[in-house]
């Protein structure tokens, strides 16, 4: 780490000008650096499976969770804390540290030995806490407490803790919020410079939690671990089809059921939809982008002839689950036109493909996975484009390529 001397900005690299103060030759190495803890990076197992399945912890890296306010984040860094292979140290910035406590009790029965929980705000005194407990894992709830003497951005409080984490050899976990839009607060650089960024997401007022991650440096992303919230904290779902079908009214008009696949693993999700008529045309959804719904109404006004704009148009992915993958296209569009002509797809019926702005449908990654666990399931048809040729011959499998097939089949 590089320091002005008049200004005091950092740099991560020497440089002959300070650009926030233009003085020439005022950039002088930092405080020496001085390596605490030289042993490997090593991997920080937790007991916590459905964590494990979206992020495998290591030490010297820095890893961000966001999410919405009362989604559950300081609930599942609790819970992680108490399930961690290692010493953890908790740093309450937001609630005060008896109120983690009382939380941490409730959750996991008492608090662990090797968990220390303790207020910091003020960021000179992590060094003297990480000197004091030498811990394994950080949990920072949350970088936006943080505050310097000398009131440093996020930015650079964030290159701080990354130079500590690889000095002292541990795992920084950074609880933050998010803006309006759903990301990361603060600028998009805190992005680029952790190691895994992820998200916790789900309905406030339903109990399903998703944990996702959108950046990994360890490992692929696209993985979610699925929760529930209960009365006693996150408890983990490790058969998600069974609970997303679970209140499931059999054979109604409008409900369809859609094989989602999320990194290495597949579950069934029912998207409904209902179609009002209104004088004005209006599109709703939940869980699934608006934008993607106007233009599957678009493709069956142009290809099928059908026409959606004297409705009012609900969609939902039941649950609280959030989908943003394409082969959900065939699904929407199929609950549409169920919903429309009022006439109940059979509940043992599945559909994934993506819909080509020509009308065709196209094939889509996970065609294994997704048809694999439909028939485990116990789905007799599963309607949906696929690239090999092996699936042609399995009894349940039905190729469709055609939006027009699907109107056929609907009907
Ligand atoms: P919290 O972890 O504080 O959310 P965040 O840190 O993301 O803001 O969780 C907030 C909500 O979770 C709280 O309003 C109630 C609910 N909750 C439960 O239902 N059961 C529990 O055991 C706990 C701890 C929280
Ligand atoms: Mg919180």
């Amino acid at each position: 780490m590089f320091i002005c001397q008049k200004c005091k900005s950092k740099y991560v690299k020497q440089s002959g000008k300070c650009f926030n103060c233009n003085e020439w030759n005022t950039i002088v190495p930092d405080s020496p650096v001085i390596v605490v803890n030289d042993s490997a990076q090593k991997i920080l197992n937790n007991k916590i499976k459905e964590f494990e399945r979206v992020l495998v912890l290591h030490t010297k890296s820095v890893v961000l969770i966001g999410g919405e306010p009362g989604i559950g984040k300081s609930t599942l860094m609790c819970q992680l804390a108490c399930n961690i292979d290692g010493k953890c140290l908790y740093l309450c910035g937001e609630e005060y540290s008896g109120t983690v406590k009382t939380r941490i009790t409730r959750v996991n029965g008492k608090i662990p030995e090797n968990l220390i929980v303790v207020d910091c705000v003020f960021f000179e005194n992590v060094e003297t806490l990480l000197g004091q407990h030498k811990p394994d894992c950080v949990i920072l709830d949350s970088i936006h407490t943080m505050r310097t003497e000398s009131n440093d951005s996020s930015k650079d409080i964030l290159m701080d803790i990354i130079d500590l984490s690889r000095r002292y050899n541990f795992c920084c976990i950074l609880i933050s919020h998010i803006t309006k839009d759903g990301i990361i607060a603060g600028p998009k650089t805190l992005e680029h410079m952790v190691d895994a960024v992820l998200y916790l997401e789900g309905d406030r007022y339903a109990n399903t939690r998703c944990l996702k991650s959108i950046k990994n440096r360890f490992g692929p992303t696209g993985e979610t671990g699925i929760f529930q919230m209960e009365a006693n904290g996150l408890v983990e779902v490790s058969n998600p089809s069974v609970l997303f079908l679970s209140n499931r009214r059999a054979s109604v008009a409008g409900s369809v059921i859609f094989p989602f696949y999320g990194g290495a693993r597949t579950y069934l999700v029912e998207i409904q939809s209902l179609v009002v008529e209104s004088q004005f045309f209006n599109v709703e959804t939940v869980g699934v982008e608006s934008k993607r719904v106007n233009m599957i109404i678009a493709i069956l006004y142009r290809w099928c002839k059908v026409n959606f704009y004297k409705y009012n148009i609900c969609i939902n992915a039941v649950g609280g689950v959030k989908i943003s993958d394409p082969a959900a296209d065939l699904a929407i569009a199929a609950a549409l036109l169920s919903s429309l002509w009022k006439k109940p797809v059979d509940s043992k019926i599945c559909f994934f493909g993506e819909l080509g702005l020509t009308g065709e449908i196209r094939a889509v990654q996970g065609e294994d996975a997704r048809i694999f666990e439909s028939k485990r399931m116990g789905f007799h048809t599963i309607y949906a484009n696929f690239n090999k040729e092996a699936h042609a011959s399995s009894a349940q499998v039905k190729k469709i390529t055609d939006i027009d097939e699907l109107t056929k089949i609907l009907n």
